[in-house]
């Protein structure tokens, strides 16, 4: 039942409709000017992955909890599905409306509520984007535990709906391990505030985790309490070129077992870095044309003692032939230049990049790379395929252009990195979620036991099924 009419003036489940007859009439009469009716701007279509941006009903802007409270009222009252946006940063369609969907947009529901030196917390509004949030906290000498590359649009609500990875995730987990307390609104509108600022608090049923990673299908997150963790003094990143990927295994342990410092372990197979330098231009910090490059970030609290740990761990490397050349940036500026090499912006202008994001072994990853370009290639032998990604974290990035990519060459794609995947045991998303994109392949990662517990939980939590329909289940 989505967007049934009711009469003029009626009551429906205890929610006083006023003038409205239809959702979105009721959602005006309640919200007022927070309630943008059709034609609506494009930026509301869906999310980054671009795939099936539609239209919504109307998107409603709420400013506070209660205002949260009352637009889900009233979509539970007619039945109305609602589909949460925070920054749209997301890349598996799971802030992606269907037809007909109210969209609940947080961007008016921004600030910094609490900053706090002693507990080393913050406390936001869930429409803050990450990067104001982090700025809050650095005003303080303190910085979140996570970060992405989108942290400009991306908003701490959504961070924490899709659980995000990002670049430090070796060193501090995932946006799950950073929440220490949340505030959400359920399906019919109550609120349930579990804004714990403690570290410890063992009282029984963790309630907050059910909702972080749950993609808005569970509630709606409103505000959130976080970690805050001391500024590394000294921040030192390496660019290294590699033989081969069992060298960067191997060079990997070679950093684990010298400095307790590693922050970020991130490569990048060459036919990107070659791609990316091809695109930026001008002289490179080391010359493409190698089998692979890794980027190594060692933070610590005394800049020269961590420099003279990176360069023993380099020598050692170098002379085991696990690295080939390496640079240390000498600059915040020259940093920044390696991580462009590896965030990979320029891809995004390749026909119909499709993107995949996979959890292997780290061991075994390597292997599992090469068997997903072969089969690619196999299939599509002028496909670009890009292989990079968080491999401290077990996180493999795979982007590809096989040329048009209409619904179901997307499938086809899918399935032929999926079943790669499958065969070596990973996981089908290590830190984009499921969204709707990877919902057909779930059961590749998960159990028919755990997909049984998984639509428990969200028929007791949402049994009307309003809240971001057909999105992970
Ligand atoms: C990255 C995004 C795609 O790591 O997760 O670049
Ligand atoms: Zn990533």
């Amino acid at each position: 039942m989505v967007g049934s009419d009711r009469s003029v003036g009626q009551s429906v489940n205890g929610v006083d409709l006023k003038g409205g007859s239809d959702v979105v009439s009721a959602l005006h009469e309640a919200l007022g000017d927070a309630v943008l009716v059709r034609p609506i701007d494009a930026r509301y279509h869906g999310d980054w992955s671009g795939v099936g941006h539609t239209e919504p009903l109307a998107v409603v802007r709420p400013s506070s909890t209660a205002e949260v409270s009352r637009a889900v009222k009233i979509c539970h009252a007619f039945g109305q599905a609602v589909v949460p946006q925070g920054g749209l940063s997301g890349l598996a369609g799971g802030a992606t409306p269907r037809d007909g969907d109210v969209v609940l947009s947080m961007e008016r529901m921004r600030g910094v509520e609490v900053v706090d030196p002693v507990g080393g917390t913050i406390t936001v509004l869930a429409g803050t984007t990450l990067e104001a949030a982090n700025a809050a906290a650095l005003a303080i000498g303190l910085e979140l535990g996570y970060d992405i590359g989108s942290r400009g649009s991306a908003q701490i609500g959504g961070t924490i709906a899709t659980n995000a990875g990002g670049n430090r995730v070796i060193r501090f987990g995932m946006a799950r391990e950073q929440v220490l307390g949340l505030e959400v609104v359920l399906a019919d509108g109550t609120i349930v505030s579990t804004m714990n600022t403690m570290l410890k608090n063992n009282t029984g049923y963790d309630i907050r985790q059910l909702f972080i990673g749950s993609e808005g299908t569970l509630g709606i997150i409103t505000r959130a309490v976080l970690r805050l963790h001391p500024v590394f003094r000294s921040r030192l990143t390496a660019l290294c070129a590699a033989p081969s990927y069992d060298a960067i295994v191997q060079l990997l342990a070679l950093v684990r077992s010298h400095t307790s410092g590693l922050t970020a372990f991130e490569i990048m197979w060459g036919e990107l870095y070659d791609f990316m330098a091809r695109g930026i231009g001008g002289s490179h910090p080391l010359e493409p044309g190698r089998p692979i490059y890794a980027l190594v970030e060692l933070s610590g609290d005394d800049r020269e003692h961590d420099e003279r740990r990176l360069e023993q761990i380099l020598a050692d490397a170098t002379d085991r032939a696990l690295v080939t050349d390496a640079v240390v940036a000498a600059s915040e500026r020259e940093t920044r230049v390696f991580w462009r090499y590896r965030e990979a912006e320029l891809i995004d202008a390749l026909p119909s990049i499709i993107n995949f994001d996979v959890s292997i072994p780290i061991a075994h990853l390597g292997a599992c790379a090469v068997a997903c370009e072969t089969a690619l290639r196999t299939e599509w032998p002028e496909a670009h395929v890009f292989l990079y990604g968080h491999i401290g974290d077990s996180n493999l990035h795979l982007s590809t252009s096989v040329g048009s990519a209409d619904q179901g060459l997307l499938h086809r794609v899918d399935r032929v990195v999926y079943d790669v995947v499958r065969t070596f045991g990973g996981s089908i998303s290590a830190e984009h979620g499921i969204g709707t994109l990877k919902r057909d392949f779930l059961h590749y990662s998960r159990s028919e036991t755990e997909l049984d517990v998984m639509r428990r939980i969200k028929a007791a939590l949402d049994p009307t099924g309003i809240l971001n329909p057909g999105k992970v289940l």
